[in-house]
């Protein structure tokens, strides 16, 4: 199954212990560890996808969007070999081509280095917004002259591109009920979960918890 989490509150969890919201962020990125290892030794789970960065996270405070690609940069060289380890196949949606030549450069070789591994595939959304992507597809297409029809517009997302499924299961935490432009057509009939968790918080025991009450979900797809 698809579990797409959107990985929220890192602002909140620094400012309540009296931190700068970078330190969240820090916080946060280990939680990401913790998670993609869980996911990578748990057979039902095949895709997980994470939202780190939107198309409207260039909003923030100059310091702020500086400081997550770094962490990104950083993260990404340190975590590799927990990506080696764990067998995980590391993507990314989203368009990178507004990111800096070192990143772009350290993304392509995680990617290049993991995509023979199968236990797991990580999806980091990176600057991604819904909106974008459906764009940037329908774009595709009437460039190509295709016609447009529901086919041919998914096969163009940044998920199908990469062969990732729709999501099953969609988790939020900090309390936020709402997606933030995170893959509206992909959750099309996702199941959702909203925890008050603050992300730095959240553990693979509330997320095993989310997991056994998704299961017991009646999923009908329209039908009766
Ligand atoms: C989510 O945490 C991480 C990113 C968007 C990069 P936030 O930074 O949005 O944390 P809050 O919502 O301000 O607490
Ligand atoms: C959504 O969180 C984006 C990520 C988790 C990367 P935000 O904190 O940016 O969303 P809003 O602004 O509260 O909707
Ligand atoms: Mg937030």
């Amino acid at each position: 199954m698809h579990l797409s989490i959107i990985m929220d509150g890192n602002g909140r969890w620094a400012k309540a212990k009296g931190l700068n919201r970078t330190e969240g962020h820090k916080k946060g990125a280990e939680v990401v560890k913790d998670i993609t290892t869980f996911c990578a030794n748990n057979d039902k789970i095949n895709y997980l996808s994470l939202y780190a960065f939107s198309t409207e996270n260039w909003k923030r405070p100059k310091y702020e969007v500086d400081f997550l690609m770094k962490l990104l940069d950083n993260w990404l060289k340190k975590e590799l070999d927990t990506y080696l380890e764990n067998e995980v196949r590391f993507e990314v949606i989203g368009d990178i081509s507004k990111f800096s030549d070192k990143l772009r450069k350290r993304i392509n070789i995680t990617k290049e280095k993991t995509k023979h591994f199968t236990k797991l595939t990580q999806v980091l959304a990176l600057n991604y917004g819904s909106k974008d992507e459906i764009t940037r597809a329908v774009k595709k297409l009437c460039n190509e002259k295709k016609e447009i029809t529901e086919e041919n517009i998914n096969r163009y997302l940044d998920t199908s591109i990469h062969n990732i499924p729709d999501v099953d299961l969609l988790i939020r935490t900090s309390g936020e009920i709402r997606v933030s432009n995170f893959l509206l057509w992909q959750i099309a009939y996702a199941e959702m979960f909203f925890t008050n968790t603050l992300w730095p918080n959240f553990t693979t025991k509330e997320l095993e918890e989310i997991i056994k009450n998704f299961e017991k979900r009646e999923r009908r797809y329209g039908g009766i």
